[in-house]
């Protein structure tokens, strides 16, 4: 699957015009705030209908205008995918699938499978335990259509017990019909949810320990660890006996929505001990991992978003991750920077046929219209 072509009017810098791309290696050039990212972030729109860097929709709307568009023509086996995603100033979203609107967004996910590796990333490594768990969330989401629909329920039910906890503290009340009415989905939804993370971590990590070892070179032996209270009482057991702190706290303290992933290398965690070196390797590895797994379980090979990332590793480093990214199987791949002579070279000596659109996102701006900057082949 790849995407042909996208239209953007008024995304962010781009007031209109179209972008053609190859179906394996396309490499976005341009000076810094050209507009390399936005490109990347509105193919993010149309594959899960949101940005990948930013929570409000406002943001990606030109300064000055009151919607934005973003259309993009995909090519999966022999069909031809039409998608737009249109968002109005305070309005609804709608993404629309061969003209036809999606009434929940949701049914879309999973479609057009995306990886994308971007510049702030190494937060899914450095921060808490609630970016990794939106990263397994995001990858089995795009492989499981039950999964994500078990997870909006599951925190909409969660928030529900939320609500009432409040409530309880602010009026002084108690109901626990109330509660065990709330427990129970929580715990029917929890528990699926634990079983695909199950499922699906145990199917990654052994991608993660390959890809590690292929881009570092390296023998650490690295793992993820999957951590739930699944794994340690019974649900209902560990509400029941947490039902006092929650009340103090007036919130739900046990659950999946607290499960944990621990990365570790040699038997230590990534986030305390790691180089920043073995960090980014360790994230790349898990991209590419998820990338995979994508793969296998999807039978759709997702398009890679490398946002700025060969500008972030040294020569060597960004040759391997080129090689891998333009086997001929890999598929359809994005890279946004500036490093454009080591991609010519890479291009001019490499053994298959690449095909590799470099995109000048900088001339767009100059005269306010999208092109081809410059196509080399090999
Ligand atoms: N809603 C918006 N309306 C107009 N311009 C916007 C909007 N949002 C972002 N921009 C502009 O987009 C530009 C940034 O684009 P982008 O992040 O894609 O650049 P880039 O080419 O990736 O740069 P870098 O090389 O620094 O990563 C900035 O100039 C910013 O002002
Ligand atoms: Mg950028």
């Amino acid at each position: 699957m790849y995407l042909k072509a996208i239209a953007l009017t008024q995304f962010k810098n781009y007031t209109g015009g179209t972008f053609e791309f190859s179906p394996s290696l396309n490499f976005l050039t341009g000076e810094n705030g050209s507009g390399k990212t936005n490109v990347l972030d509105a193919i993010h729109y149309l594959a899960l209908g949101k940005s990948y860097f930013h929570a409000v929709d406002q943001l990606a709307i030109q300064h000055g205008t009151n919607f934005f568009r973003v259309a993009g023509s995909f090519c999966k086996g022999s069909e031809d995918i039409k998608l737009a995603c249109v968002y109005q100033s305070a309005g609804k979203k709608e993404l629309a699938i061969n003209g036809t609107v999606y009434l929940k967004l949701m049914d879309h996910v999973g479609l057009i499978p995306v990886v994308i590796i971007a510049p702030d990333d190494h937060s899914i490594i450095d921060e808490g335990s609630e970016e990794r768990r939106r990263f397994i969330d995001n990858t089995i989401s795009q492989i499981d259509h039950q999964y994500l629909e078990n997870l909006v329920s599951y925190n909409k039910v969660l928030q529900q017990r939320n609500a009432a906890l409040k409530q309880f503290a602010y009026r002084k009340t108690f109901d626990s019909t109330l509660i065990d009415s709330l427990n129970i989905p929580l715990i029917s939804y929890g528990k699926m949810i634990f079983e695909k993370r199950t499922y699906f971590l145990k199917a990654m990590v052994p991608l993660i320990i390959k890809y590690y070892s292929i881009i570092s070179g390296r023998k650490e032996t690295v793992t993820a660890v999957y951590h739930s209270i699944f794994q340690r009482k019974d649900f209902l057991e560990a509400l029941t006996a947490s039902l006092e702190k929650d009340l103090q706290l007036e919130r739900t303290t046990e659950g999946t929505h607290r499960d944990e992933f621990d990365f570790s290398m040699n038997d230590v965690p990534v986030k305390k001990f790691g180089s920043q070196g073995q960090k980014k390797c360790f994230l790349l590895a898990l991209k590419l991992a998820q990338r995979e797994l994508i793969a296998n379980e999807n039978n759709v090979t997702p398009i890679v978003l490398l946002d700025d990332l060969l500008d972030k590793l040294d020569e060597k480093r960004a040759l391997r991750i080129l090689e891998l990214v333009s086997a001929a199987d890999f598929g359809q791949v994005f890279i946004t920077g500036t490093k454009t002579s080591l991609i010519k070279d890479f291009i001019a000596t490499a053994e298959n046929d690449l095909r590799c659109y470099s995109i000048n996102a900088g001339m767009v701006l100059n005269n306010g219209r999208i092109q081809i900057a410059d196509t080399f082949e090999n």
